[in-house]
């Protein structure tokens, strides 16, 4: 410190005031600094102070100067602080009076302080707070508390600094009372956003020497105001879901962000969709902006969803985004099978690749839709002709007669993972083509029939079968014309058209005709129609329906013949030999001879076999001329059929007496003669009355036949048969007979009759009477009395045989 020593002396009064003294010290000296060589500067003697006792006599300033007699000087007794001392004075001083005894007298002295800058301007708080709205108009004024400086003059308080100035700045107002107010003056716009807390150092400085200064926090808290809308992180998010997820799936977060400071940032999202299903099908959570889904998700309806997003803060800014959710398609749909058209029936005979069924396919998924198979080992298959368009074609011949019917079972899978498929199955129906002929049953047939059968008789049936169907497998017997014998083989038999049964059309013989051949054709009612041929085989089987026909001896009504016997034959003489034959054959045709009757059956054998007579013991004179053998001839058949035969043998030496002996047969004729012509006059009677009744009969007849003659119609066929059989006769005369066949074509009972076959007058047989009917010979009516000497008529025996 500088020590200022103001030494002024004022002798202005003696008396009790001997001197006066200034001095002008500095303040806060420290303790015994010096303040004045009072001493010297009163012009007193050491000796003079210390005798005379000097002493500070002052009321109030004694505690801070102190008189040091000894030195002369006056020190610092206390350090002196002129702002306690004087508070605001500018002019301070201590004044106090030096009094001396012996003599008495007292000097006054004056101390003044001087100000030094030792106080630094003071606020009373070290900081200020504000809270200012960020709204806040520039120009806006904010009071900042004064600094205080207890220094005076150029110590006291100079001006203020307020730093960063970069929103604010300061205005002083002088006041009244010579004070200046602070103010901070808002010279920029405050954003909370940018900063919110502002801290500002307000500075006060003094003038001094050096210069001291006082500091004030100033902290200002900027407050919010709404002026920042809400803001989308983007402005278009995107997420996707697959379709089908469960409800409350959560596709997509957004978020708005607010600058903004509490409910002005708090912030609300929101959907703002209207038209569409999008609210119906997402919800967002309206605090943390997460989307989900409400609604199960399905690609086939809707691939893309935009959703219109809002947030809100509670000021009312909005900001506005888009969220495009694209659904990730699932393979949940099978494909769909559509059959465009298709054939239930197709005939066998269709061509390679013939189109059966078109088909399409759809698939509601996306992506490729696959592929069709048809089920294996069928005559079809599946050809793709665009996309998603499949036709069944045939993929090899067809053949009704293997199958009838195919079911195709047309299967799609599409080609997601898992792959989903659908199936559908089609009947076809293979049409029926007549591509079969009819095959009998046998390739040759072969069939017995025995002969006089009934005409009309079945013998026996002919089975084709055709493999096509209905119409075309109905099978017509036809016979083929052909010749039998130089007769049309339909004079023989007929084939129902309908069941193939073969009938024989007449009776058969089986002395005629033993077996024949003819064709039968089987044909099927196709367009065109298709048949074949098969040989048939009749084979007649003999019956025995003939009789043995004795040939030889030739027996005539007078059994005239007679063979001759010497006497002098020896035993086994041959007489003669009996020839018969049968037309039938085999067993029925095996002859047997046997000697029936005999006037003397110890005489005559028949030789069992070849019918040989021949005599048994020696013929003797007693043995009658006459001998008359009765032969029976039999077949070997079941029933057999025997014919007989007279025998006349004479024994006889010479031929008078034969004819002596044979005379008494011509009387036995002249008796036999007269008895046949009583019997045939009462024959004649008797028949002129039967014939005349029946003439009366027939004429009524007539006469209501042709009344009733509509009425008598019948178209029943009947077939009048008449066996081959010997006709008989009314007795004595003889009736030419012929084996006749007879053709019976009958289609009206009025109309029936039977053609007989002329008999050629001269190779007809002849039947006597009188030998029950199995005797024969020709018609001419030679008696053998007429040609003795020839008594054996077989003249005609070939020609009989062809008559037969
Ligand atoms: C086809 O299917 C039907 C009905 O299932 C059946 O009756 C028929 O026998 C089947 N046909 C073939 C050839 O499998
Ligand atoms: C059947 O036989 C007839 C005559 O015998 C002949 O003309 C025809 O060609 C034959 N048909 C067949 C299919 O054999």
């Amino acid at each position: 410190m500088k020590r200022q020593v103001l030494l002024f002396v004022s002798l202005l009064s003696f008396g009790p005031v001997f001197g006066q003294v200034s001095y002008s010290i500095p303040e806060e000296m420290s303790r015994a600094s010096l303040v004045g060589n009072i001493a010297q500067d009163l012009g007193l003697e050491i000796k003079r102070l210390i005798s005379g006792k000097a002493k500070i006599y002052s009321r109030n300033s004694d505690q801070y100067i102190e008189l040091n007699r000894e030195r002369g000087v006056l020190l610092i007794k206390e350090r002196i602080d002129r702002e306690a001392l004087c508070t605001e004075k500018a002019l301070c001083a201590l004044d106090f009076q030096i009094l001396l005894e012996n003599p008495m007298e007292f000097y006054t002295v004056t101390v003044q302080i001087i100000d030094i800058n030792d106080n630094a301007p003071t606020f009373e708080k070290s900081e200020m707070n504000f809270k200012i709205s960020e709204s806040a108009a520039t120009g806006a004024k904010f009071d900042l508390e004064r600094a205080v400086d207890l220094d005076v003059g150029i110590n006291d308080l100079q001006k203020y600094e307020l730093k960063p100035t970069e929103n604010f700045g300061l205005k002083l107002h002088s006041n009244p009372d010579g004070q200046k107010n602070v103010e901070m003056v808002l010279l920029k716009p405050l954003d909370r956003e940018k900063q919110e807390q502002i801290s500002l150092v307000l500075t006060a400085v003094d003038g001094g020497e050096p210069q001291m200064s006082g500091t004030m926090q100033i902290f200002i808290t900027v407050l919010d105001v709404n002026d920042n809308a809400p803001v989308f992180t983007q402005k278009t998010y995107k997420a996707t879901v697959t379709e089908n997820s469960p409800k409350g799936t959560v596709v997509a977060t957004v978020t708005a962000s607010d600058a903004d400071q509490g409910s002005n940032s708090k912030i609300t999202y929101s959907i703002t969709n209207t038209l569409d299903n999008v609210r119906k099908m997402f919800y967002v959570n309206e605090e943390n902006g997460q989307v989900s889904l409400i609604e199960t998700i399905d690609f086939e309806k809707s691939k893309r969803f935009q959703i219109n997003l809002r947030a809100n803060d509670d000021g009312g800014l909005t900001d506005s985004c888009k969220l495009i959710v694209d659904v990730l398609d699932v393979n949940d749909n099978k494909p769909e099978i559509n059959i465009m058209s298709k054939s239930t029936v197709i005939s066998e005979d269709a061509k390679l690749n013939m189109v059966v069924t078109m088909i399409n396919t759809e698939d509601l998924d996306s992506g490729d839709n696959g592929n069709c198979n048809i089920n294996t080992n069928i005559p079809f298959l599946v050809s793709s002709t665009s996309n998603n368009f499949f036709s069944i074609v045939t993929d090899s011949d067809l053949d009704r007669e293997r199958a009838s019917e195919y079911n195709i079972t047309v299967t799609c899978s599409d080609e997601g993972v898992p792959s989903l498929s659908s199936s559908v199955t089609l009947t076809l129906q293979i049409s029926d083509v007549n591509d079969n002929a009819p095959v009998f049953e046998r390739s040759s047939y072969e069939a017995y029939i025995v002969e006089n059968n009934t005409p009309g008789l079945s013998i026996f049936t002919v089975k084709a079968t055709d493999t096509d169907w209905n119409q075309n497998a109905r099978v017509s017997y036809i016979l083929e014309d052909s010749s039998v014998n130089g007769v049309p083989v339909s004079s023989y038999v007929s084939v129902s058209a309908d069941s193939g049964v073969i009938h024989a059309v007449r009776s058969f013989d089986y002395e005629q005709i033993k077996d024949f051949y003819f064709s039968v054709k089987a044909q099927d009612g196709g367009s065109p129609p298709l048949s074949s041929n098969v040989t048939v085989k009749i084979m007649i089987q003999d019956q025995n329906d003939n009789p043995p026909q004795v040939l030889y001896p030739v027996q005539t009504g007078g059994s005239l013949v007679a063979e001759m016997v010497p006497r002098s034959a020896d035993v086994g003489y041959l007489v003669t030999k009996v020839v018969a034959v049968d037309v039938d054959s085999g067993q029925n045709a095996w002859l047997s001879y046997k000697l029936q009757k005999a006037t003397d059956r110890a005489l005559f054998e028949v030789g069992l076999q070849n019918g040989e007579i021949r005599t048994i013991r020696q013929v003797t004179d007693k043995d009658a001329v006459k001998q008359r053998l009765t032969v029976i001839v039999e077949d070997n058949g079941q029933p057999s059929r025997s014919a007989t035969v007279i025998v006349n043998v004479a024994v006889a030496d010479s031929f008078p007496e034969v004819l002596s002996e044979f005379t008494e047969l011509t009387h036995d004729k002249e008796y036999n003669d007269n008895l046949t012509f009583y019997l045939v006059l009462a024959l004649a009677v008797v028949s002129f009355l039967f014939v005349t009744c029946l003439v009366v009969i027939i004429s009524i007849k007539i006469y209501r036949w042709r009344q009733s003659r509509i009425l008598y119609h019948s178209n029943l066929p009947v077939i009048p048969y008449y066996p081959p059989r010997y006709s008989d006769t009314l007795g004595t005369g003889t009736l030419p007979h012929v084996y006749n066949y007879e053709v019976c074509r009958t289609t009206d009972s009025r109309k029936s009759d039977c053609k007989f076959g002329r008999a050629g007058s001269q190779n007809v047989l002849i039947m006597d009477p009188s030998s029950t009917g199995t005797m024969q010979r020709i018609q001419s009516e030679k008696s053998i009395l007429d040609e003795p000497d020839s008594p054996i008529e077989i003249t005609n025996h070939k020609k009989v045989k062809q008559t037969i």
